[in-house]
């Protein structure tokens, strides 16, 4: 489909290295990464590769069955909140995407109530469009791996074939 946009692991990880790199050229020195599920744990998991810190995972849906949105984003799954890991930490928040920028701003104003010194984010895309939401004044420090238009992304770990999806990426993801 023409508004369609496949992104292949080789990507993903170029996208993730470019991100530690702009991170870190930035001087945010992260204590521990947190990442949005389902789609950040593995954006989250390469980031670790780049800048080691301790993986934290939440799981924010705002999609039920039927690709139907909920009519606000729900909790699945969450931080142990007695043992306050994130309290007086700098945290980077990782999401494969920046859609509506609806879960994500919620993710961050559940995550400001743990107290933490900073929460810079990242993504792998960034959609240009107009965002539902906007991010709490505590986000000063916002990197994306990519700006591209209002795509629907496809990204692998949805793939059933993997090498059909690749040859949808096209050639050019074995050679970026
Ligand atoms: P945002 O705050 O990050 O912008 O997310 P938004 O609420 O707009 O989007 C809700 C869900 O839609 C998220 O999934 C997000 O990953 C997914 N989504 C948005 N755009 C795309 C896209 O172009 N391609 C794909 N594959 N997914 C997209 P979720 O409910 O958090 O579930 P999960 O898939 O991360 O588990
Ligand atoms: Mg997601």
């Amino acid at each position: 489909m023409a508004n369609e946009y496949y992104v292949g692991y080789n990507k993903i990880h170029k996208l993730v290295k470019s991100l530690a790199e702009e991170i870190t050229a930035s001087g945010f020195t992260p204590d521990v990464i947190v990442a949005i599920g389902s789609g950040g744990f593995i954006p989250a998991r390469i980031m670790k590769t780049y800048i080691n810190r301790p993986i934290f995972t939440v799981g924010i849906s705002y999609y039920g069955v039927d690709q139907q949105h909920f009519s606000y984003p729900k909790k699945i799954q969450w931080i142990d909140e007695t043992r306050q890991q994130l309290e007086g930490q700098r945290v980077l928040l990782i999401d494969e995407v920046d859609d509506t920028r609806v879960t994500l701003s919620y993710c961050i104003g559940e995550l400001l109530n743990h107290k933490p010194e900073e929460i810079a984010v990242a993504v792998l895309q960034n959609k240009r469009k107009v965002k539902g939401a906007q991010f709490p004044p505590e986000i000063k420090l916002y990197f994306a791996g990519e700006e591209i238009d209002d795509l629907w992304i496809k990204y692998p770990w949805d793939a059933l074939e993997i090498d059909e999806h690749l040859l949808m990426c096209g050639k050019k993801e074995i050679e970026v």
